[in-house]
Order: C-alpha cells, then structure tokens, then sequence
C-alpha cells in the first residue's frame, strides 16, 4: 500500500504535520490550564486525563482511500477531520458538557461539529460527545485554522469504547451477534453506572 500522502504543490506532508502538532498541544495546554484553574477555584478537577494522538500517515491514506478520495495533501486536510484528536477523560457525565461549554466559549476557537453520542447513543451502544474544532496556529509567515477532533467522555464510557473497539478489531467487524448483544446491554449499564455516581458524587459535595 501506498503510505506517503502525495505532495500537491501546496504544502509538504512534514509541513502540513507540523501544524497539527501544534493544534494539538495547544488545545491539550488549554485543557490543562482549564483543569488546574478548576483546582483552584472549586477544589475540583473535571479532567481524570487526557489522551492526545495525530493519525499515522497509513491510516490517513486508508481513510481517504475508504473514502474514495486520492491520496492528496489537499484531500486529507479537507476530508480528513480526525489527524488530529485529543481524547478527554472525565469522572462525571456534568463534566463533559462543562468542558464542552468552556471549549465552545474560548473566542480562538471555531466549532466546526458537534456530535453528541451521549444525548443519542450510537446503534452499537458507543456514548461520548465529540467536537470538530477549528484552532489557530501562528506560524513565522502566517496564521492557519486546524482542524481537531475533541472526544469529551466518562472513564466508564471509556472502558466500554476501548473494550469494543478490541473486539471490533478481533473480528475486523465481523462481531458475533451475541457478543453485541451483551456490548449494547454493557452500555446501558455503564450509562447507568454514570447516573448513579455522578448523584452520589453530588450527594457528598452538599455535605
Ligand atoms: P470515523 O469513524 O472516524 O470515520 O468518523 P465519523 O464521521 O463516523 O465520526 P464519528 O464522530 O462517528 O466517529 C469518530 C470517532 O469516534 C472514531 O474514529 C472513533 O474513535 C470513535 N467512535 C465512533 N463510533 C464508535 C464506536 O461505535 N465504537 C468505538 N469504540 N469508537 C467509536
Ligand atoms: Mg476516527
């Protein structure tokens, strides 16, 4: 398979990288700041952890490929929304839509999409709320808006996605029915699990 991205004349792959790079740490430095900030004041921390990735270059020419799209440095900064994506793992499901809301407020920041998994779980069972971002970068030259793809969700949603994604990855797709079955049944559990604790978490905060 053809793994390097073809250079079009507009900017290299190396260049085109770099720039995501730096969204990344950016949006990552934000949610930092957001989470000792919140230490600060409330005596709290929203953020459990976070997990920030840029897409291999194999998995940006699949993606384009599956897409029926050419493997273009163009394509896959206009197809591609994913190259770079921070994942933000939280206790409570309040937490994700507070940090959802101080992410949609920070005036250098465009929302591009909102996808909320947690509102209308998928049909698999899979909840998170994912944001389509778009950030500034400031190179020497100029400034240039890229793209991030933020997944706010719970530690227990987490467990479920990492767990199914295996699985999914096990059977490349082709998951028995049972197995399924008993994801979409976890799901609702873990969904409830999240309820439960996030009242009782309320419950010792009035204390
Ligand atoms: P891709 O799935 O990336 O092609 O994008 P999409 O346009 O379908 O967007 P969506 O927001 O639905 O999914 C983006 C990302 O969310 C995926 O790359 C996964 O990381 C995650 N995701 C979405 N659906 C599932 C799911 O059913 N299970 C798991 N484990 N992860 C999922
Ligand atoms: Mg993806």
């Amino acid at each position: 398979m053809e793994l390097k991205v073809t250079d079009d004349g507009a900017d290299s792959y190396e260049e085109v990288m770099l720039i995501y790079n730096a969204a990344l740490k950016q949006i990552a430095t934000k949610l930092e700041i957001l989470n000792e900030e919140f230490q600060h004041v409330h005596n709290y921390n929203p953020i459990e952890h976070i997990k920030a990735r840029i897409k291999t270059s194999e998995s940006i020419v699949k993606k384009l490929k599956k897409q029926g799209y050419e493997a273009t440095i163009a394509n896959m900064v206009k197809y591609v929304n994913d190259i770079a994506g921070i994942r933000v793992i939280c206790s409570f499901k309040s937490d994700i839509y507070r940090i959802a809301d101080i992410i949609s407020n920070q005036s250098d920041i465009k929302i591009v999409a909102i996808k909320d998994y947690i509102a209308a779980p998928k049909e698999s069972g899979y909840e998170s709320y994912h944001m389509l971002v778009l950030i500034p970068v400031y190179l020497s030259d100029r400034i240039v808006d890229a793209k991030v793809e933020v997944q706010i969700r719970t530690i227990a949603m987490d467990f479920w996605a990492s767990l199914e994604h295996k699985i999914q990855y096990k059977f490349t797709g082709e998951v028995p029915e049972h197995i399924n079955t008993e994801l979409r049944e976890c799901s609702k559990m873990i969904s409830e699990l999240d309820v439960k604790m996030l009242s009782l978490n309320n419950e010792i905060r009035e204390l």
